[in-house]
């Protein structure tokens, strides 16, 4: 008589003790969900997730570049020195600044650059700014990391043309670079060493904080009106189907004459038209070239990978034609070469005058 309330009491009890249980579980396992998003998504991207793209308020196919991103101060510093080093070349007078030029969009004005006992070389140069970013290197994506070009670019005939056996021991002779190498590596001087520095210069070289940028951060005022229409007919044009990603390019390959023969038209057809081919021998992939980045582009001219193109509007005609076959009111160019124009970033070496 006295047991049945006490054991009815007593199971209610267990009953309700168990649904706290599952109450507190549900809690927990929120709060470890939310914990773990928190680690896994970092406030500066780091090296090692440059490509990865940030989550911003808006869905665009274009995303901001990070405003900060964790690197070696002291390598870069190293890097930086080796970059402007003239002493990286054959006649101790091309350095990688000879043709990347800092304060003018990362490369230079002309449509081939001059390169080691005045060799001319056969495409464009391409600029140093935001490079990391891009998946693949140069116009036809030979390189994958920014090392494996550094490495080239030191001994190639037509950049800085020094062999490797030539210039460790000339380095290891100058005391500062010594010096500088035992600080920043255990082995000091070594071919992996100088590529790993200037590669991590280059990381450095990134261009935040554009206009645009503040736009896909929310900052509606950051562009104006007509640069706005600008980027909605990039996107409505369909440029952005390939010039997209946080680098409005640079992540994929396209033929350059999809909608016309463009190297008919231009004549005098070279081996570096030839674009992804000469790396992969495929008949395909004959006049293929990697989507250019976007990004500082009213500063990069001349355009294209044979440097024709000296401004930006002409670039877009040319562009619709042979990209797009289609040919838009000069109104249209207009406005999409205002919004490219805010794509340019900051860095304190761009921005430097
Ligand atoms: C003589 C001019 C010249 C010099 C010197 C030179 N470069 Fe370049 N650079 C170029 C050209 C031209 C290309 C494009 C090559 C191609 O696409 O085939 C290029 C491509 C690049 C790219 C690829 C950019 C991209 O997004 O595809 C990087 C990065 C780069 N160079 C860094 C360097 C570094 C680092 C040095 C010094 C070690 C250097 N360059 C020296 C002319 C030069
Ligand atoms: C089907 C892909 C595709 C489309 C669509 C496209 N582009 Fe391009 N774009 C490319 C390729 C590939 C190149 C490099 C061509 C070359 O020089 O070999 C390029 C180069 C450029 C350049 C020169 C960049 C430089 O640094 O030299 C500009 C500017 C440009 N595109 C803007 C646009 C605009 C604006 C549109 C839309 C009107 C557009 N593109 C549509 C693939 C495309």
């Amino acid at each position: 008589m006295y047991q049945k309330p006490s054991m009815k009491f007593s199971f209610i009890n267990r009953q309700i003790l168990r649904r706290l249980y599952l109450v507190a579980l549900v809690i927990l396992a929120t709060l470890i969900a939310i914990w773990c998003e928190q680690v896994q998504t970092p406030k500066s991207v780091t090296v090692t997730s440059l490509t990865q793209p940030e989550k911003v308020l808006v869905d665009e196919p274009i995303q901001p570049i990070p405003l900060k991103i964790a690197l070696n101060q002291s390598k870069v510093g190293l890097g930086e020195k080796l970059f402007r080093e003239p002493r990286l070349s054959a006649d101790n007078r091309v350095s990688c600044l000879s043709c990347h030029h800092l304060n003018t969009g990362g490369a230079d004005e002309v449509a081939f650059s001059i390169g080691v006992n005045r060799t001319v070389g056969n495409v464009n140069t391409p600029t140093v700014y935001n490079a990391a970013f891009n998946p693949s290197l140069n116009w036809n994506g030979k390189f994958k990391t920014l090392e494996a070009l550094t490495e080239v670019a030191i001994q190639n005939p037509t950049d800085m043309g020094i062999d490797w056996q030539v210039l460790i021991p000339k380095l290891q002779q100058t005391p500062e670079y010594m010096q500088a190498f035992t600080q920043n590596y255990a082995d000091g001087v070594t071919k992996a060493n100088v590529n790993d520095a200037i590669a991590t210069y280059l990381r450095s070289l990134y261009t935040p904080n554009s206009r645009f940028d503040q736009y896909l951060r929310g900052n509606q005022k950051a562009i104006t009106e007509e640069e706005k229409e600008g980027y909605r007919l990039f996107k409505a044009y369909g440029c952005v189907s390939c010039h997209q990603g946080m680098n409005l390019g640079g992540n994929l390959y396209e033929k350059f004459g999809l909608m016309g023969d463009y190297f008919r038209e231009r004549g005098n057809v070279k081996y570096a038209d030839l674009g992804r081919y000469n790396v992969t021998q495929n008949e395909a992939d004959k006049f293929v070239f990697r989507v250019p980045s976007l990004r500082n582009v009213a500063l990069t001219y001349p355009y294209f990978h044979d440097g024709s193109v000296k401004t930006l509007e002409e670039a877009i005609k040319v562009m619709t034609k042979y990209q797009l076959g289609r040919s838009l009111s000069q109104k249209d160019i207009e406005s999409i070469a205002l919004f490219l124009g805010t794509l340019t970033g900051e860095h304190p070496a761009l921005n430097q005058k």
